[in-house]
């Protein structure tokens, strides 16, 4: 039950806005976004929460329920800092950088998306402060500047070249649909996940790895690097998604090994993409499970962003009859795999994976069974 509205009151004592924005699950698509291919994400039942007020004065004062701390900012000159408040303060500069006058709050935030699993915490957190300062000052903004400002927030007040795709599932996620967003022209299309006998299950490895942003960024430039020589051939493109997997063959021989991989990793994900939305169109969800089992190889192998404990759970989920497909999910080196689990053999699942996993690395990997919930909106 969240309290945020309360919460607020007893502090700051007057009612707030409370907007919530959530996590995210991506079915298949992963380092697709930045290289303008293909995600296919959606919004699910766990999300962060803003409460906010005008506070009449030039300054920030920001509290954090779940997220400790509280902190005053003066809304001159703001700059990264360390702590969670810096998604706020990132914010809050690119609403000013757009030339929008932010002015004087009180501000509560709070919420059950898990840090660091790979849901897209920080993206829901930037998104319910974008979603509830446009909303408060009556600023016009679209879903989709909201999305371009979390994703700035992340470039440049956390220095992770993020793509568009956690930002976009946040705000435009739609209950029971997973969407199809074409990162080249933005287009969309929501795709019914209207499984009934599945649940989409997450498995926390718990691991939060601290090389993940910088690894991330490493594999933008290698991609770029991709690109850089095959456009000698194709000088049409700018990014990985004029090339598919034949193309690159091509010209193997041109690319370094490692750079070969990663392009070859991209190609044949956007590929895979494609053919798991007509599968999902069909109801073949055991097809589509296949493509997923596909994407984790290639994430682990060709890509390099898994870990010895998601490589663990993807392994231990392959033993399972119930379990249609599974895969590492997000930027990787820890975090979540995503399971697509039969109803039925949720719970055995749910434990077999949990003594399996604590008696290989002593630790509980936290289990969540999620639900594809609409996207970011006002609670009160
Ligand atoms: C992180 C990024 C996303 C996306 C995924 C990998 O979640 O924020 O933009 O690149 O990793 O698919």
């Amino acid at each position: 039950m969240i309290t945020i509205d309360q919460d607020f009151q007893q502090v700051f004592s007057r009612k707030p806005l409370v907007v919530a924005a959530p996590g995210r699950v991506n079915l298949i698509g992963e380092h697709t976004d930045y290289n303008e291919g293909f995600v296919l994400p959606g919004a699910v039942n766990k999300q962060n929460y803003v409460a906010v007020a005008e506070n009449g004065t030039n300054t920030i004062n920001l509290r954090g329920n779940r997220f400790s701390g509280s902190f005053s900012f003066s809304l001159d000159g703001i700059k990264p800092v360390k702590e969670w408040a810096n998604y706020i303060l990132g914010v809050i500069f690119h609403m000013q950088q757009r030339g929008l006058e932010v002015k004087g709050v009180d501000m509560m935030v709070d919420g059950d998306v898990p840090v660091g699993a790979g849901m897209s915490s920080s993206a829901a957190l930037c998104c319910a402060t974008g979603f509830a300062l446009n909303e408060l000052f009556g600023f016009g903004l679209t879903k989709m500047d909201l999305a371009y400002i979390g994703q700035k927030t992340e470039h440049v007040f956390v220095g992770l070249k993020s793509g568009i795709m956690d930002q976009f599932a946040s705000l435009h996620g739609k209950a029971g649909h997973v969407i199809k967003l074409d990162c080249q022209s933005m287009e969309y299309e929501y795709i019914p996940f209207d499984f009934p006998d599945y649940k989409i299950v997450l498995v926390n490895s718990m691991v939060t790895h601290s090389l993940a942003s910088s690894e991330y960024n490493v594999r933008r430039l290698q991609c770029e690097e991709g690109v850089s020589v095959l456009k000698k051939y194709y000088p049409e493109i700018n990014t990985l998604r004029g090339i598919d997997s034949k193309k690159l063959l091509a010209h193997r021989e041109e690319l370094s090994e490692v750079v070969y991989n990663r392009c070859h990793f991209v190609t044949t994900e956007n590929e895979r993409l494609l053919q798991g939305c007509e599968l999902l169109k069909k109801g073949d969800i055991k097809g589509f499970g296949v493509l997923m089992y596909q994407t984790h190889t290639g994430l682990s192998k060709e890509y390099e962003v898994s870990c010895k404990e998601l490589d663990f759970l993807n392994g231990e989920a392959r033993k399972y009859e119930a379990v249609a497909g599974s895969r590492m999910m997000g930027g990787g080196f820890g975090g979540c795999t995503i399971n697509l689990v039969e109803a039925s053999g949720v719970d055995h699942f749910t434990e077999g994976i949990k003594s399996a996993y604590h008696k290989e690395y002593h630790k509980e990997p936290e289990v969540y069974v999620t639900q594809i919930e609409d996207g970011a909106r006002i609670i009160s």
